[in-house]
Formats: C-alpha cells, structure tokens, sequence
C-alpha cells in the first residue's frame, strides 16, 4: 500500500485514514485563519526552475553536510511535539528510519518517547531540540540528559514561547493521552489499528517531561501547560546561557527577520533555521522561503543557514538551497508517512523527496547538490 504514495499528498491522504482526527488535525493545522501556513507552500510554487539540456546528468551526487555533519541530502526531519501519537513509538521510529536514510532527526523537549528512549533504540547520535521554561533547573536538567544521550547538536526553539491559536486543536479537545468522552471514543474507535499499536506500548504522555519536571500542571493540555510553564521573557542573554551550558553545536530556529539573523551571527550558534514553525505561529507572517533570501543576505558567510515551513517535494528542497539553504528541514512531510504506515512511512516519505530532487536537479543540467545555485532559478520578469 505504502509502494502507492508517489507524492507526499499521497502520505497525507493514508495518513488522515489512520490517525485518529485529533492528532492528524494537530499536524495539519495552522494558526488562526492559516494564511502563513498556506503560503509556506504557495510560495515555493512561485518559484520557477530553469530547464537545461545536453548536459552530462551522469553520476550525480546529493550528499552534503550540515553543520558539519555529513547528510546523504541536505533534509533534516523537524522536532515536532506528540510526534508518538501519530504512531505508537512514533519518534523511536522516526528516528531509525532517518538514522537509516543518512539524514538528521531531531527530537522535540514535547515529544512522547523521551531521550532516553530513542538513545537506546537508535545507534546514531541525534539532535534535541529545546523549548526554554521558567524552570531553569529543569531546563539544565533536560540539557545534561541530552549531553548524556550524546546528542550532537541542540536546536533551540525561539518563536514559541507564547502558543499561536491553532482552532482545530481547541474544538478537538486535543490532549496527549486523549480524553474519555464520546468524541473521543468516537475518533478512536474508527481507528482501531491505531488503537492496536497504541495498546502495546507504553509510551502514551510527555516522556521527557513527565518524572522530571515538578509542579506540573495538566500536562495533558499543551495549550494551558505552555501558558503556565514556557518563560515568555526569553531573551538573547539566555541564549548566551544556553550556549555556554550546552557547550556543543547551536542551532537557533524560528528566524524569519534579517535583524534577528544578523543578531544570531553575534550570538556564536552555528546555523540559524529561517522557520515560521509551519505557520503554526504568526498568522500573518510572510512564507519562509519568501523570507529566506534576504536572511541569507544579511548573514552572508558567517553563519550556516537552513529553512523550513512548506516543504513538500524535492523539487522545493533543490529551490531553498538554490536560494542560499545549506539544509532544509521537514515536519509534516514525515509526520504524515509515520502517520500512513510508521518507520516505512517515514522511509516512503524520504525517498519520495530524494527522488525528486535528484531527477529535478538533473533536469537543471546539474550533477552536485554542493553546487546549486540561483543560476538554476528561472527568474521571470513580474514573479
Ligand atoms: C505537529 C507539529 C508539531 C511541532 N512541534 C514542534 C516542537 O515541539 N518544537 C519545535 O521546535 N517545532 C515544532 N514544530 C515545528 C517544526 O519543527 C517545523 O518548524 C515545521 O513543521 C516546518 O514546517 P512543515 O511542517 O511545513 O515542514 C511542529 C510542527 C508540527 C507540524
């Protein structure tokens, strides 16, 4: 079933089949009437590539590094929170079919599976991706677990301190594990094999959080417990804190103005992520491959930059690093083929998306991802 997804519509499709709809809404979904999330993707279409022929398409390569790190393509998958309840164990096998594929995962501070859990079913160090609370003890606390897990990189998240309004999430009373009233029952039962899996593990709550931080509200409400715990006065100084206790690779995501980029450069992190979080934020907020030329621009070489938001094909990976991306990272994309049938779904998903970058660049007359550039974009007058 899986061989029949041919695009990552095809996933998202399977997927809306078998998550039940409080969560498969959780991932499709932006914040308040959508425009940024919809033109995250818009955008990329406006983008036009140039068409080359007799050119030697022989022997092409897409591997690549990000922030030094050797990537078989230039995709990282994105931390996304109740990533284990897409699918249960859902960031434990996220996690293997990227160590699989040759590409980064990152786990979320609000996944399901903890640190723990995925460093003891996977062989590669992965990145983890911290969300910074009022409780800095716990804060410190999450980074020595992370530095024990032998995480390689720390991705800290800065345009999510205060949660965008997500509707979808409020009228489905979405909580991690789900609530006992009829809707719910209802949108489980007409999902039994999600249900099934579910029933075998034991990873149902917020695993990095849960036993380790105290005064912990109701959890369950991610709206209430990012109100009641993420500090809203986060500022560079504490990025300069994080930097110092983490004292390995930093990456900043949730950049989209050249101020705050030009800022992260005297910040001493190693790559910044030009991110709207899927449009899930600032409703209003231009796309981020809109906003990725003019971060590129105000950084230029001293600083490693990377995107996502509204990637969904190779042919939109090969324009953002045509546009100065060193890497590009996927959310839903993987969320919907862990949705549609687990590890192999996130394998379906990365080799979808490989195969389309390698055909779309060859068909650019270009054989090495290393040297894409803008002379692949076709730049019409008026776009
Ligand atoms: C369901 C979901 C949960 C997410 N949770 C987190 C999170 O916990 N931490 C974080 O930094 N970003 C989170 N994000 C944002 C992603 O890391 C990434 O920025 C976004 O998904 C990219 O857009 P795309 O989904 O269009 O690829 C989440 C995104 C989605 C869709």
């Amino acid at each position: 079933m899986l061989e029949n997804a041919l695009t990552i519509a095809d996933l998202k499709r399977m997927a809306r089949r078998r998550v039940p709809k409080m969560f498969f809404d959780y991932a499709d979904s932006g914040a308040w009437t959508e425009q940024t999330y919809n033109a995250n993707e818009a955008d990329f279409a406006k983008i036009l590539l140039r068409q080359r022929v007799l050119v030697d398409m022989t022997n092409r390569n897409l591997a690549t590094e990000m922030i030094g790190e050797p990537v078989s393509m230039p995709v990282a998958l994105a931390p996304t929170g109740f990533c284990g309840m897409q699918h249960a164990d859902g960031e434990i096998l996220a996690a293997q079919a990227a160590e699989a594929a040759g590409v980064p995962f990152c786990l979320s501070t609000m996944s399901i599976c903890s640190i723990e859990d995925v460093a003891a079913n996977t062989k590669k160090p992965f990145w983890f991706q911290l969300y910074v609370m009022r409780d800095r003890g716990f804060i410190e606390n999450l980074i020595d677990r992370a530095k024990a897990a032998n995480c390689a990189a720390l991705v800290m998240t800065l345009d999510l301190q205060i949660l965008g309004q997500r509707h979808k999430d409020l009228r489905n009373g979405l909580s991690a594990p789900p609530k006992w009233t009829p809707k719910h029952a209802w949108q489980l039962a007409t999902r039994p094999l999600w249900c099934l899996q579910m029933a075998r593990t034991k990873r149902h709550s917020f695993g990095n959080i849960v036993g380790h931080a105290s005064n912990v509200g109701d959890l369950s409400s991610l709206a209430s417990w990012t109100k009641e715990q993420f500090d809203p006065r986060l500022s560079w100084d504490d990025v300069a804190w994080i930097k110092e206790k983490w004292g390995g690779k930093l990456i900043l995501k949730g950049i989209l103005d050249p101020d705050d980029a030009r800022r992260s450069v005297d910040s001493g992190a190693d790559a910044i992520i030009v991110s709207n979080h899927g449009g899930r934020q600032l409703d209003g907020a231009r796309s981020s491959i809109a906003a990725l030329p003019g971060i590129v621009e105000a950084v230029g070489d001293r600083m490693e930059v990377h995107m996502d938001s509204g990637v969904r094909s190779g042919q939109d990976i090969l324009k953002a690093v045509a546009l100065g991306a060193k890497g590009v990272w996927i959310g839903r994309p993987f969320l919907y083929g862990l949705g549609a049938g687990g590890k192999a779904g996130v394998t379906r998903c990365l080799d979808i998306l490989r195969n389309e970058l390698d055909i779309t660049m060859a068909l650019c007359g270009k054989r090495d991802i290393r040297e894409i550039d803008t002379d692949i974009l076709d730049r019409q007058p008026g776009l």
